[in-house]
């Protein structure tokens, strides 16, 4: 498992962005919940966000591609609206304890 970061960086109803060994990832907490993704949109592969750790539509509600709009659901990464409605983000295990949230590597 890698290491993400504290539990307190990453608050509730905030994402945040990691590069880890080469790879750009994302983090959601919602509910409390922490949720992983490969920072990668399945319309075009690249990653989602314009500006650094802002992954959330205006809402804070949904995970939004910044490029085409393409909107995900927080809890499974499922796109329910934009031009790749149907897939979904690639999704990374996630655990969290009193040191950190990690994911599996
Ligand atoms: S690249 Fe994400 S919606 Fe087109």
């Amino acid at each position: 498992m890698k290491r993400l970061c504290a539990p307190q960086e990453l608050a509730e109803g905030q994402s945040r962005g990691f590069e880890i060994e080469g790879r750009k990832l994302l983090a959601v907490r919602k509910d409390g919940q922490v949720y992983a993704y490969h920072n990668r949109c399945p319309h075009r592969g690249i990653p989602l966000e314009w500006l650094p750790d802002q992954f959330l539509d205006a809402s804070a509600s949904l995970i939004q591609c910044a490029t085409h709009g393409a909107l995900f659901l927080i809890d499974s990464g499922e796109c329910v609206a934009g031009p790749c409605a149907g897939q979904a983000l690639e999704a990374l295990s996630c655990v969290e304890d009193a040191e950190g949230i990690w994911v599996q590597s």
